[in-house]
């Protein structure tokens, strides 16, 4: 049985060879190559990882007939924004419940940029809620499910981060895609990977890729790196969202080699490290590639650590980049006060002496 799934992302995104990522990050030549999937790629606004989950959430929604999505995340979420996306693109209606920090829950109290700009320029219904509320947010969104079916609705709840075992497949499907981009002889295949390498948030993709890369060949061993909780928190997370994926998908028999990593998860969840921040200027301004604060940056920084650990050594590594530049945006704050002047003034001339114009 095929699982019905929707043509929302622009698929496939390109790999680029990245080894000079690597020299930038001081680790030059001890990887055999990095490679780097561009699931920045995947679309307009919608871009990012999660539109691969929602080609099976949204498709499962449509088939349910329902009329509007109802999800939550946190204040700049992703997901909400791609869901947001989605939603208006299916003509649904989407409902967003974002946790916030803001004293006050009114809209007009939280700024209005990136991402949570883009849910309302959607039409998106934003509900802000606490830290608090936030972690009984699958009894909340029942609630507003329940509330909505009053008014005549059939709503859809897609949970955190899309991330339960129909959306997994989404990156069970990206791995599909890999192997066919190796298998047409790009980023050095047919040979396989040693290690595929991402940012974990809620869980799906860890899931996703490591039933995928082993379903596939594509790579015998998956990294994830966590971004918020610890690694305890995630192995049970992913333990589960695996059984529901099998459930749906009897054939995802083999799971590659899972390490889940959270050493590199920062102060907090949307908080990275100064050298973090440092590593993300660095990278951005000498490979044009923009790794986030919150997810793919810190990944980065993970995966430069197992590299100077020796864990890469001589090793063929796929770093899957899933951000889309709207976060950039909202959280230049982040980066910019620190890093960039610092970088501007200090350590990282003498090469970085010679760029212009500075920002
Ligand atoms: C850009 C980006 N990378 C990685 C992740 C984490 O993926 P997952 O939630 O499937 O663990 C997210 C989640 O929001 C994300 O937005």
């Amino acid at each position: 049985m095929t699982t019905p799934r929707l043509t929302l992302a622009h698929l496939p995104t390109p790999i680029d060879a990245a080894d000079h990522a690597l020299e930038v990050a001081g680790v030059g030549g001890r990887l055999a190559a990095l490679y780097v999937k561009r699931d920045d790629m995947t679309g307009g606004v919608e871009a990012g990882n999660k539109v691969r989950k929602l080609e099976y959430l949204a498709a499962d929604a449509l088939e349910r007939k329902a009329t509007a999505l109802i999800t939550c995340g946190g204040i700049q979420s992703n997901h909400a924004r791609a869901t947001a996306a989605v939603a208006a693109r299916l003509g649904l209606r989407a409902v967003l419940l974002l946790r916030t920090t803001e004293p006050e829950l009114r809209l007009d109290a939280v700024p209005l940029t990136g991402n949570l700009f883009l849910d309302r320029l959607l039409g998106a219904e934003v509900r802000l809620i606490t830290v608090a509320q936030y972690r009984e947010r699958n009894a909340l969104m029942r609630d507003v499910a329940t509330e909505l079916a009053q008014k005549g609705e059939r709503p859809y709840i897609i949970p955190e981060g899309g991330s339960n075992g129909l959306g997994a497949l989404g990156y069970v499907e990206a791995m599909r895609e890999v192997r066919a981009q190796l298998d047409a002889s790009q980023s050095g295949g047919p040979r396989s990977f040693d290690v595929v390498i991402h940012a974990c948030g809620s869980g799906g993709t860890a899931a996703g890729v490591a039933l995928g890369a082993a379903r596939y060949g594509v790579a015998g061993a998956v990294v994830a790196m966590a971004v918020c909780d610890d690694r305890r928190t995630f192995e049970d997370v992913v333990a589960r969202i695996v059984v529901e994926a099998r459930a749906i998908d009897p054939e995802l028999t083999s799971l590659a080699d899972l390490t889940i990593d959270d050493r590199a998860k920062g102060p907090m969840y949307g908080v990275a490290s100064e050298e973090q921040k440092e590593l993300i200027v660095r990278v951005a301004r000498k490979t044009g590639l923009v790794f986030d604060p919150v997810y793919t940056g810190k990944a980065f920084a993970g995966l430069i650590t197992r590299a100077k650990e020796g864990a890469l050594d001589g090793k063929r590594v796929l770093f899957i980049h899933r951000i889309w530049c709207c976060i950039e945006l909202a959280n230049s704050r982040l980066i910019t006060t620190w890093s960039i002047t610092w970088c501007d003034s200090t350590t990282c001339s003498p090469f970085w002496a010679t760029l212009s114009p500075r920002m």
